[in-house]
């Protein structure tokens, strides 16, 4: 008898704890069907969705860098460089040591190879943003000034004048 008042206690502990909760699964703080924003953009806030180019039909080879090259555009291009290319290509972009390479067919190409080396700074941008081959294109993870950064730190890589 005792065990059964200390069992009806223990049920209704529970159940008074629950009391809180709204078990009505529609009033939950997940958004709705076409609820708006609930956050307004701060204050003096400026958009950062990069403004699209479109260069698949753009001559590669006349595309210029419109950025400033600097100590941090490189640093910038290189830590993009090992997060997005160097799966494939590389540490050094010659696909040495990335196991990956030799399952890939076509093989990755070899960035510091005298036919990469002779392209202009707006093909291999243009290799980057729409893609070449078999290898995806990368204007929907880089920014225009980003996919420069890359160019200017694979050109820094080999060692162009
Ligand atoms: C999934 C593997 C993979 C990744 C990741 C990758 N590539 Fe490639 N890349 C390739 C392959 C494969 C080729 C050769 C494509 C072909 O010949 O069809 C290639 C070719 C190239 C070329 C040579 C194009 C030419 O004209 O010969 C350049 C430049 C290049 N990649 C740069 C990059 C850069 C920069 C990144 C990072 C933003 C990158 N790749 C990421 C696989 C990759």
């Amino acid at each position: 008898m005792r065990a059964l008042g200390l069992i009806s206690i223990m049920i209704f502990a529970a159940l008074s704890a629950c009391e809180n909760y709204d078990l009505d699964m529609h009033d939950q703080v997940s958004f709705k069907v076409q609820e708006s924003p609930r956050f307004r953009k701060p204050a003096n806030s400026v958009t950062m969705a990069p403004e699209r180019v479109d260069y698949s039909e753009v001559d590669a080879v006349t595309i210029e860098n419109p950025f400033p090259v600097d100590e941090s555009a490189l640093a910038q291009g290189k830590k993009l460089f090992e997060i997005y290319c160097m799966p494939c290509h590389g540490a050094d972009g010659t696909t040495n040591g990335m196991p990956v390479a030799d399952l890939l067919e076509p093989r990755p190409a070899d960035l510091q190879s005298e036919a990469v080396v002779a392209l202009t700074e707006g093909e291999l941008f243009h290799r980057i943003v729409e893609g070449f081959g078999i290898m995806p294109s990368y204007k929907k993870d880089l920014s225009d000034r980003e996919a420069w950064s890359v160019t200017e730190y694979i050109m820094k890589l080999q060692i162009r004048d």
